[in-house]
């Protein structure tokens, strides 16, 4: 695994997500009250950027259909068998942001 930095800490409020490009991959950098977490930013039901979605109660609401995904697994909790987003590791140090250029689910 190798970690790019992708800003300081202090760049994204707690509550928010944004898109970031880790090495070619767009991901949605999560930033909830309890920490960091990354989702590989496309929805698995049409394919929206997941960061333009809501945080909510430790999960990302798509913007497009509202469909829901568990900011630290990607699982969609909707119903049975309903596909998951895949999570990308995240990791502060110093006051950075590092995300991991392999994703966990591939
Ligand atoms: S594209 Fe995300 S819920 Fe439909």
């Amino acid at each position: 695994m190798t970690w790019q930095d992708v800003g300081s800490v202090d760049d994204q409020q707690p509550g928010t997500a944004r898109r970031v490009d880790v090495s070619g991959t767009a991901v949605a950098l999560l930033r909830t009250e309890a920490g960091w977490t990354a989702l590989v930013d496309h929805c698995p039901h049409a394919g929206a950027p997941l960061s333009e979605g809501v945080l909510r109660d430790g999960f990302i609401v798509c913007a497009w259909h509202g469909w829901k995904f568990d900011v630290a697994t990607g699982a969609c909790p909707l119903f049975k068998n309903a596909p998951s987003a895949r999570p990308v590791e995240v990791r502060v140090e110093a006051g950075r942001v590092l995300v991991g250029t392999a994703c966990r689910a591939d």
